[in-house]
Formats: structure tokens, C-alpha cells, sequence
């Protein structure tokens, strides 16, 4: 039984595996109630260990490596010994085996992937030195074709830049993502002369170190948000679909994989499902750092692993009344369900969900008046796989983890899902899914005809996920919406 650890860096996390089992998956933040926690918290580990005895470790990158680079960029502490970190967490009796950060990325994609070969792409901040990898894989294992290192990273432009108009780096680069959309990417050119020594696809270098923000080198207006994030985006689009021509004719695989925490730019994934270089493309639900407790394991045995669904966390067990449910819903009131097993990623996909009524015009007032978030915002739809077709347009993918936004088709119908450039993040249900979004959908299906509902996560802009049943009872009488 193997517990694969992602801490001291940011999003902790824990994942216990058995053979190609995942037993249990969990975050840090959602028990710490600290968004993106880097430490371990002591029922999480309580809570994993109720699947199951740990008798191996796997830490997510390798420390030293991590520490040299540390050095070099000036950072303190220089190195953090996880062996230590571990024993204070009740850990330090078990063996430990370290793999590379980049490396984990691209087994967590490809061993939960159930493609027999791919290209698969990361793409993040940093790794150890690592900050963009190229990946061959097929049944003999992994093999890196391609790589870009610190401080050339990709993820470091898009974070300094999310940071340059005064968003949180590293947490709100979602945000710059969705004002793109509202703005003409006027600055472009200026961004690549200003900023890259070298504009050449995947082999682009950045004439400065962007680690600690862009703001002393920028001399656009950032005033000019939307303009200044529709360039942003653009330079980052540019250069995820260099990253797609280099893999397609490096790599003999028709299959694609994306991974690291720029995996999450659903606008960019949605732009690349439609150029259909690609038959399949897989993105995981949880393709960042907070993955990577995963991704290790992944990496550490090199076997599959069976990946049915994302809800592998606290469990909270109870009886939902789905008529009460339908009803409220059908009453136009916004409601919120926290029921079975916590998602394992930043999502909420039925579990741990805000639901309302998608249909007329003024549902995203009401839903915004819980959530406190920016207007400018869509929400997301989450739908009955076999009637996502009518209504957006999907390729051959796996659309479960709102990780594509895609043309919605009656945009007219769905304000509140469908964003300022006709797309909408869309979640596909399917038939086996465990969760009790399934049957909540099936029901509001019968009793309208309509077979999706807005679904957005159970937060407040800031908050990390509600987690156990003192935070949904929390959550219920502070917003005063009902529970289920
Ligand atoms: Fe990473």
C-alpha cells in the first residue's frame, strides 16, 4: 500500500493506492480551511489511514535537485528535509522513495489515462528545474523528448502577469483566463518583445526572471485588464499549440495528454480539442502540483492505474431526499448538495456543489449573491452525458472534469453557463457515475425536459471547498441556502 505525499510546497495532498486502486485522495486545504495549504493536516492523514495501512512512501519531486534550484533563485530556506517533515507527522518510521516533480506530472496523466501510447505535454510554474516537458509514452514507460527549465516558464509569465493586475499569483490565474474573453489582444507584440529573448514555440526564452512578478519591466497599461489578459492568453495559447505541432511530429501517437497546473486553462484545452490534430485527448481532474500525491505513485510503479471519478475524500454519508431537491430546484431557488465522497481537484463536480436552475436570465444574479465572485463570470453546466451533444460542441474526449470549454449551441437559453465568447465549461455525466448528481439530474430531466443544471462549487470566493458535515452546516446558515 503505497502513500504518494505532495507537501511543503503548495496545494498539499495525500493519495493511498493499492495495486492500480486509488483507496483514498484528499487535500490539505480542505481540512486546514487554508486555500492552497503546503502542510500536511493530521485528519487528513487520519482519514486516508481508514483506507488503509501505508507501507511505502512517495514524495513528489526530488529534494535536492529542488534545493540547488532554490539556491540559485535566491530563495530561503535552501532545503527542507522531507524526511524530517514526515516524522513530525507520524511518518518517519515508513521507507521513502523520491521522484522527479515533471515526471510524476506525465504518469499521472498517461497511467490514468487508458490510452496505450501518447504524447503527453506539462506545462507549469516550476518543477525542480523543470518548467515545460515533452513525453513519449507507451507501453515500455515514459521517455522526455523535450524540455524548457527555469527560469524559462511558461507558468511564471502567466502567474507574473495574473499578479501584475493585482490578482493572487498562483491561485487566481482562472480569473485573468475568464477577462480574456472580454478584451483584444492589443499587446501582444509588446508582451513578447519586453518579455522573451527568444519568441521560437517550445524552445521560447524569457529575457528576465519572472519569479518574483513582471511589474519593474512592464510598461503596458495593466489598467487595461481586459486587453492587457486577452494578450496574456494569446501568448499562452501561441505557445501550448507549438507544444501540440512539436508533440504531434515527434511523437507517434495519435493521443494526447495535458498536464501540470497550466492543464487547468480550460479556454486553451477548448481551443485545442477544436483544432482536432488529436483523436483523443485526455486532461486529469487534478492535473496541477496538488495531483502530483498521484502522480508519484504513478511514476513510482509505472502500471495503470484504474481511474473511474474524481470522488476519493471524505465521505460524507447520508440519505438525500432528490425529491425535495427537484422541488426546490423547480422553485427557482439555489441549493447545494455535500454529499459521498470529496473530489480529488480544484473542482466541484456534483459532490460538493452549489446547483440551480440554468434556464431565463437573472439565475446568475441569484447564484453570484451566494458565491460573492466576479460578475463578469459564467458559471459552469453540468449535464447528462447522453444529452451533452444537443447542446454543445463535443468532440471524442472525456468531458467529466470541466477541463474544455466548448461551444454551447443555444446560448440564448443558458446566459448564466454560456461565457462572453459563446463557450461554456462544461461537465458530462455519465450513466456509472457514483455521484448523486446522476440521479439529482435524471429526476430534474423528467420534471422539465431540461437535462442539465448550473453547477458551480460550495465556496465563497477565497474559501477552500466544503469538506466534512460541520462545514456544510456552516456554509447552510451563513448563505441561508438548503443543504442536501
Ligand atoms: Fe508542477
Amino acid at each position: 500500500m503505497l502513500l504518494g505525499i505532495n507537501a511543503l510546497n503548495h496545494d498539499a495532498s495525500v493519495c493511498l493506492v493499492n495495486g492500480s486502486e486509488i483507496k483514498f485522495a484528499g487535500h490539505a486545504e480542505r481540512y486546514s480551511r487554508r486555500k492552497n495549504d503546503r502542510d500536511l493536516h493530521h485528519k487528513l492523514l487520519n482519514d486516508c489511514c481508514n483506507y488503509g495501512t501505508p507501507t511505502k512512501l512517495v514524495w513528489f519531486e526530488k529534494p535536492f535537485s529542488k534545493a540547488m534550484r532554490r539556491w540559485y533563485a535566491g530563495e530561503t530556506p535552501i532545503f527542507q528535509n522531507p524526511k524530517n517533515y514526515l516524522r513530525e507527522h507520524g511518518l518517519g518510521n515508513l521507507p521513502i522513495t523520491y521522484v522527479p516533480h515533471h515526471a510524476a506530472h506525465a504518469a499521472m496523466g498517461f497511467y490514468t489515462s487508458n490510452f496505450p501510447d501518447a504524447a503527453v505535454i506539462v506545462v507549469d510554474a516550476i518543477g525542480e528545474w523543470d518548467t515545460t516537458t515533452v513525453w513519449s509514452a507507451d507501453s515500455t514507460g515514459l521517455k522526455c523528448v523535450f524540455k524548457n527549465t527555469y527560469p524559462n516558464s511558461m507558468g511564471l509569465f502567466y502567474s507574473a502577469a495574473t499578479q501584475a493586475i493585482g490578482l493572487k499569483p498562483n491561485e487566481e490565474e482562472y480569473i485573468l483566463m475568464g477577462m480574456a474573453a472580454f478584451g483584444k489582444p492589443t499587446y501582444t507584440q509588446l508582451l513578447k518583445d519586453r518579455f522573451f529573448k527568444v519568441w521560437d514555440g517550445p524552445r521560447s526564452k524569457l529575457k528576465h526572471n519572472l519569479h518574483r512578478g513582471m511589474k519593474q519591466w512592464l510598461t503596458v497599461q495593466t489598467e487595461d485588464h481586459a486587453n492587457f489578459a486577452a494578450s496574456v492568453q494569446q501568448i499562452f495559447e501561441e505557445y501550448l499549440f507549438s507544444l501540440c505541432a512539436y508533440a504531434q511530429v515527434r511523437i507517434p501517437s495519435k493521443n494526447l495528454i495535458i498536464v501540470g497546473g497550466s492543464a487547468l486553462n480550460c479556454a486553451t484545452n477548448g481551443r485545442i480539442d477544436q483544432l482536432k490534430v488529436f483523436d483523443r485527448i485526455w486532461i486529469p481532474p487534478n492535473p496541477g502540483d496538488a495531483g502530483l500525491s498521484l502522480g508519484s505513485i504513478a511514476y513510482h510503479t509505472k502500471q495503470p492505474i484504474n481511474f473511474e471519478h474524481a470522488y476519493l475524500g471524505y465521505n460524507i454519508r447520508k440519505h438525500v431526499d432528490i425529491n425535495s431537491v427537484i422541488d426546490y430546484l423547480n422553485q427557482n431557488q439555489v441549493i447545494a448538495v455535500a454529499n459521498g465522497r470529496a473530489e480529488f481537484g480544484p473542482r466541484a463536480l456534483g459532490n460538493r456543489s452549489i446547483l440551480a436552475d440554468p434556464r431565463g436570465p437573472d439565475v446568475k444574479d441569484r447564484v453570484n449573491a451566494v458565491k460573492k465572485r466576479e460578475l463578469f463570470r459564467p458559471f459552469a453546466p453540468i449535464i447528462l452525458a447522453e444529452h451533452a451533444d444537443e447542446y454543445f460542441e463535443l468532440n471524442h474526449n472525456c468531458y467529466d472534469y470541466m477541463q474544455f470549454a466548448v461551444k454551447c449551441r443555444r446560448p440564448d437559453l443558458f446566459p448564466a453557463i454560456v461565457h462572453v465568447d459563446g463557450t461554456s465549461r462544461v461537465q458530462t455525466v455519465n450513466k456509472d457515475s457514483p455521484s448523486i448528481i446522476r440521479p439529482i439530474l435524471e429526476a430534474w430531466y423528467e420534471k422539465t425536459g431540461c437535462p442539465m443544471l448550473l453547477n458551480t462549487s460550495m465556496n465563497i470566493k477565497g474559501e477552500p471547498l466544503v469538506n466534512d458535515e460541520w462545514d456544510a452546516r456552516q456554509f447552510s446558515s451563513l448563505n441561508k441556502i438548503p443543504v442536501f
